[in-house]
């Protein structure tokens, strides 16, 4: 990450904070990942990207993974029983105590109602409501971000060769490694997924403003501008959704 802005530290925040569960929600190549890469290593919580999940299976040649292949490929939503199932094992493992970062999913509506629902019911901790960041970044910039990410298959580092590229040709600063492309980082593939964020995924962000538990960033800032605004989102947030058990 270069470092233009003083104002932002990657450095661990204060023990005492606890950032709860955080949903980073915004259309393909907003900066969800790149900005969940940040909190992980800010607040010592979990990424939980539904999307790597899936890939993982793909990698995996799991039969999720397979069903999956075909619709990722197509800029389509896999099955939200599917997702949701897989959301709330991963939810249920230890390292989701003082709080995770949903990366990607709600994506439609009934994902979301299903997650409202699971963190209502179930103990799970910790007990704090579930506060969502929007990013938001103009269409031309989004394709260029999304045709332009090339990904370190070791250590997961997220470059772009118009905006952030690695020192070295085609591989990663941190491991060497020679860099990927996503197969559905085409234009053609772009296209698809925006139609079917804006027709199935703008409901979920409606969803959460009208819960107020909400706030939107500029993502179309330097990285690190982006990271400070999400940051002072998340304490706002947390302050207006004090550190209490839910009822
Ligand atoms: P997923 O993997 O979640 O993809 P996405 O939501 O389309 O988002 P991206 O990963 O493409 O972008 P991002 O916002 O993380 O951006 P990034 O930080 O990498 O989902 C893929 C597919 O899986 C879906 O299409 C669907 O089929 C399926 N799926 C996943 N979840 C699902 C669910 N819940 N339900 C059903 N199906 C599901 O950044 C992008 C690029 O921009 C990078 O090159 C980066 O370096 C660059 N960049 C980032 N920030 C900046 C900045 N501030 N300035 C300049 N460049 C920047």
């Amino acid at each position: 990450m270069k470092s233009d802005d003083s104002s932002y530290s990657a450095a661990p925040a204060e023990d005492s904070f606890l950032p709860g569960p955080v949903l980073l929600l915004g259309a393909p190549g907003v900066g969800k990942g790149t900005q969940a890469h940040f909190l992980v290593t800010r607040y010592g919580i979990p990424q939980i990207s539904t999307g790597d999940l899936l890939r993982a299976n793909i990698a995996n040649g799991t039969e999720l993974g397979l069903k999956a292949k075909a619709i990722m490929s197509s800029g389509q939503l896999v099955d939200d029983s599917i997702v949701n199932q897989m959301v709330l094992h991963r939810l249920q493992e230890p390292d989701t105590q003082r709080g995770y970062i949903l990366d990607g999913y709600p994506r439609t509506l009934d994902q979301a109602i299903f997650l409202d629902g699971l963190l209502a019911d179930l103990a799970l901790p910790p007990r704090l409501p579930v506060v969502a960041i929007s990013i938001v970044v103009a269409y031309d910039q989004l394709l260029q971000r999304i045709t332009g990410r090339r990904i370190c298959p070791a250590c997961k580092s997220i470059y772009n060769i118009y905006f952030n590229p690695p020192a070295n040709g085609g591989v990663c600063d941190l491991e060497g490694s020679a860099l990927t492309q996503r197969p559905d980082d085409t234009e053609p593939v772009f296209i698809e997924r925006m139609k079917t964020f804006e027709e199935q995924t703008a409901p979920v962000i409606d969803h959460y403003r009208a819960l107020g538990r909400f706030e939107e960033v500029d993502g179309s800032q330097p990285v690190e501008a982006v990271a400070v605004a999400i940051e002072a989102a998340l304490l706002q947030l947390r302050q207006r959704a004090p550190q209490e058990a839910r009822a």
